[in-house]
């Protein structure tokens, strides 16, 4: 075998076993968020689940945030990217139909966050014009690569880029999960794609009503 072809069969199995290993740790992400959301909505109460934590990112007009800057407020939280075609609008747009129709003092304790997966393209300034299409007190959150990744994994968020050779451009696949997060940053509820507002609504209700 010559060279080229033996470089050839060892990059091909490289790309195997990174599909692979891909494949595996994807399930185990879903499984584990399944889990996570199954204990959401059987006990209504997310205690013992681990969820976030701290975060270094930059917002939608380029300053450096923590954590800390959305202490004392609920936070719901979405990951996604700007060039998302579909799910991202529509979650991003449910969580605006939330806080619109959640009485005013409820909701002005409810801080909504939209954290990118695509930190390449999603600029401060890309993610400043992409939120102001949603609810006014969107805040988008962007970041080094490093810091993208270090949230994620926190959050339990799968993302990976893709490239399909017949699109000039790549997507990224990613779990859409939206989180419901307390003044003091435990998790209180996971909701998923078949959740809609109202759903969302009544138990972001019954969960601040109970806290208060
Ligand atoms: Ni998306």
């Amino acid at each position: 075998m010559d060279v080229k072809r033996r470089l050839l069969r060892t990059a091909i199995l490289a790309m195997i076993g990174l599909v692979i290993g891909g494949a595996i740790a994807y399930t185990q992400i879903i499984s584990e968020q399944n889990s996570a959301a199954e204990t959401a909505s059987t006990s209504g109460s997310m205690a013992g689940v681990s969820l976030g934590g701290p975060f270094e990112l930059i917002d939608h007009n380029g300053d450096s945030v923590t954590q800390a800057n959305y202490d004392g407020q609920y936070k719901l939280i979405y990951f996604g990217f700007t060039y998302c075609p579909a799910i991202c609008p529509t979650e991003l747009q449910k969580i605006t139909q939330v806080l619109n129709n959640l009485d005013e003092q409820m909701a002005v304790q409810i801080q909504p966050l939209f954290i990118s997966v695509d930190p390449e393209r999603d600029t401060p300034d890309v993610m400043r014009e992409y939120v102001s299409l949603f609810h006014p007190r969107f805040i988008g959150l962007t970041g080094s690569p490093e810091q993208i990744e270090a949230v994620k994994q926190d959050y339990k968020i799968f993302a990976t880029k893709v490239q399909d050779e017949n699109m000039s451009d790549y997507t990224v696949d990613h779990s859409s999960f939206i989180y419901l997060m307390s003044p003091d940053n435990k998790p209180l509820s996971i909701y998923r794609i078949k959740d809609d507002a109202a759903f969302i609504e009544a138990d972001i209700r019954k969960i601040i009503e109970a806290q208060s």
